[in-house]
């Protein structure tokens, strides 16, 4: 029996270590037989070699979602490796550091701008960039942090978050008439380099451990790359604009045990 993305082509973002959450979803996909296409942020040569730990060595195109030119110059550059896309992960996002770890109300205007453009509105700049490579059954997917809340020092990339739900609605409702799905995966913490960077992220860890029904795993990147997977295989195909909790079920409990 084939696996679950036999024969699906996948463009993969986000992978800059091989914590990232998109290292496993990438890892994941190619063993379900996907062929992947990965993009890398600034550090190519790091990206590169981070790829060569996949299953299966997979080239990697440089993309900035900020760059104009590099989102206009996507689909060639897949083009290049693949002759469509059945599916995009997109698994980014930044924010500078006066937008995390609680100085809410001081970040200037500027750095949430930039928190915002990276972390949401690249959702729809990636999908519209991908648009001439996909068809009906095609399927888009984000990775987010439940933004139904205000939590400690996560501040404006919350709000980044909250952004990033509403745009994949908005995204859901333009590209169905097309075929295409367009959905979330909202991830409990995970020890990976974004995280890291943002202080006082530990705050999360413990109550999340203490509080999922079925406890929290902060070094288990696979069960939110499973979710990626399964929501960019046929296995979803009536399924648009949602937001699937890859989070212990924390998500779904009130109080604090
Ligand atoms: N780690 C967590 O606790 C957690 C929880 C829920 C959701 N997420 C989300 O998962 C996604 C992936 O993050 P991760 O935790 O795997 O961390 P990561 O640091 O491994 O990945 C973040 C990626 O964003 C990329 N990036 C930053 N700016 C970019 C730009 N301008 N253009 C293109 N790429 C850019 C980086 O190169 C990196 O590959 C993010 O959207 C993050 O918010 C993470």
């Amino acid at each position: 029996m084939g696996g679950l993305l036999e024969g699906k082509r996948l463009l993969i973002t986000g992978i800059i270590t091989d914590q990232s959450i998109a290292f496993a979803a990438a890892k994941l996909a190619q063993e379900q037989g996907a062929k992947v296409v990965l993009t890398g942020f600034g550090r190519l040569s790091l990206v590169e070699r981070i790829a060569k730990r996949l299953p299966q060595e997979a080239p990697v195109i440089e993309l900035d979602v900020t760059n104009k030119e590099h989102l206009d110059g996507l689909a060639d550059k897949v083009r290049e490796h693949v002759d469509g896309l059945d599916g995009v992960l997109h698994s980014i996002a930044f924010a500078p550091p006066s937008c995390l770890g609680g100085d809410f109300l001081t970040a200037p205007w500027e750095d949430v701008a930039t928190a915002v453009h990276v972390s949401t509105f690249s959702f729809k700049s990636l999908a519209v960039a991908c648009l001439p490579l996909m068809g009906t059954g095609g399927s888009i997917v984000g990775l987010d942090f439940d933004a139904t809340r205000a939590y400690p020092v996560y501040d404006w990339m919350g709000v980044a978050k909250a952004g990033l739900e509403s745009t994949s609605r908005y995204l859901a409702r333009e590209l169905g008439p097309r075929g295409i799905r367009v959905n979330l995966v909202a991830a409990g913490p995970l020890r990976t380099m974004a995280a890291k960077s943002i202080p006082g992220f530990a705050v999360f860890e413990d109550t999340w451990a203490k509080s999922a029904p079925l406890g929290w795993d902060l070094y288990d990147q696979e069960a939110a790359g499973k979710a990626c997977c399964a929501l960019m295989s046929d296995w979803f195909p009536a399924t648009t604009g949602e937001i699937v909790h890859v989070d212990g079920g924390y998500h779904a409990i009130g109080g604090t045990s």
